[in-house]
């Protein structure tokens, strides 16, 4: 309870405080509605622009080792053989891929930190590689611009696509580097857009080396757009989604092998305060993280086979399966999980 008290309280401070990366030079001077959301006339000198840049060189790839030091890492550059080999990643080992959602990165924000963290302090033998796409994501402009910049993430046709070709492009350099035996051993974990940037990844994957990834876990899967393609069950030998803002930040968009509903599904949790609408909604959100996070040196929360919209607690638990990190692979159906 505490923990997610201060947990909300963090990420609070951190929302109204965010002054994200200064390096993107927008300008501020008149306004317009058409250019304040990208859609003017293509100058970018004139007016507040809330397009966010689309280079994919802002996109990182960062390992982590260290369980006492969050923060430690090392980047891995893209077809750099020497960064890869001075990185001390491990070629033995299975690769864990993040990725955040948006109006974050990796490295100021908690939502996929917290996951990695748990990873790290489990001694999960894997390497545990984020992706961090925050530039793409955020603006250096304050906060309430930096939410409408946020809202143009929502309409941007070609995030989902930008960020999870250039992931494609550095799994098959690992592939390419021997540093991954197969897509066999690579498990993705995304939140929210990043669940279905995670589906993206996937099926780039396949369609690059004719094998699927081991495993997708998708965390609150954001809703899908035209645009914005949402996860399968295809993307991934093993899809596993887990609900906690239903019918607020996520819709049912995406049925995976296994399909977790957290106290429901949503729409709100009951360790978020509702004093403030989009602070309740966002953390109901962001708990989908804590959970699959918790689970990773936990195997007792379960999940019980339920009955969509599986909005109750099912009477008799059947089936019962550990929910999160430790899901059996062969696990199929929706499942109701109490905590
Ligand atoms: C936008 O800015 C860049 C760099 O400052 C400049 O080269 C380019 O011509 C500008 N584009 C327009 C349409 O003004
Ligand atoms: C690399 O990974 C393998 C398999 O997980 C493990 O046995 C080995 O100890 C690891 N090596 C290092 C240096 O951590």
């Amino acid at each position: 309870m505490k923990f997610f008290i201060i947990l909300v309280l963090c990420k609070l401070v951190l929302l109204c405080y965010a002054k994200p990366q200064g390096q993107l030079g927008f300008t501020l001077k008149e306004e317009s509605f058409n250019e304040l959301f990208g859609y003017g006339d293509g100058s970018n000198n004139s007016a507040v622009s809330f397009r966010l840049p689309n280079d994919p060189n802002y996109i990182k790839f960062y390992l982590y080792r260290n369980p006492l030091d969050e923060d430690d890492r090392v980047e891995i550059l893209l077809n750099d053989v020497l960064s890869l080999y001075k990185s001390g990643y491990n070629f033995s080992s299975p690769l864990k891929l993040l990725i955040h959602g948006v109006l974050s990165d990796s490295l100021t924000t908690h939502d996929v930190q917290a996951v990695k963290l748990e990873y790290l302090r489990a001694g999960t033998p894997a390497n545990i590689v984020l992706v961090d796409y925050g530039p793409l994501t955020v603006s250096d402009l304050p906060f309430i611009f930096s939410t409408l910049s946020f809202l143009t993430v929502l309409v941007q046709n070609d995030l989902t696509n930008i960020v999870s070709e250039r992931t494609a492009e550095f799994v098959q350099f690992l592939l390419t580097q021997g540093a991954v035996s197969g897509p066999g051993s690579i498990h993705i974990v995304g939140f929210s857009v990043g669940a279905n940037i995670a589906g993206a990844v996937g099926r780039s994957i396949y369609s690059r080396t004719g094998k699927k990834p081991r495993r997708i876990s998708g965390l609150d899967p954001s809703p899908q757009f035209p645009f914005r393609p949402k996860l399968e069950p295809t993307d991934a030998e093993f899809v596993d989604v887990t609900y906690t803002s239903l019918g607020k930040m996520s819709t049912f968009s995406t049925e995976g092998h296994a399909t977790f509903f957290i106290n429901g599904g949503g729409p709100h949790q009951q360790h978020c305060p509702n004093f403030m609408p989009f602070t309740e909604i966002y953390c109901s959100h962001t708990t989908s993280v804590y959970y699959f996070a918790k689970s990773i040196r936990k195997s007792t929360i379960l999940g019980c086979l339920c009955r969509m919209p599986c909005l109750e607690p099912p009477d008799v638990c059947r089936l019962p399966v550990p929910y999160g990190e430790n899901t059996p692979e062969k696990s199929r159906g929706n499942y109701y999980v109490n905590l």
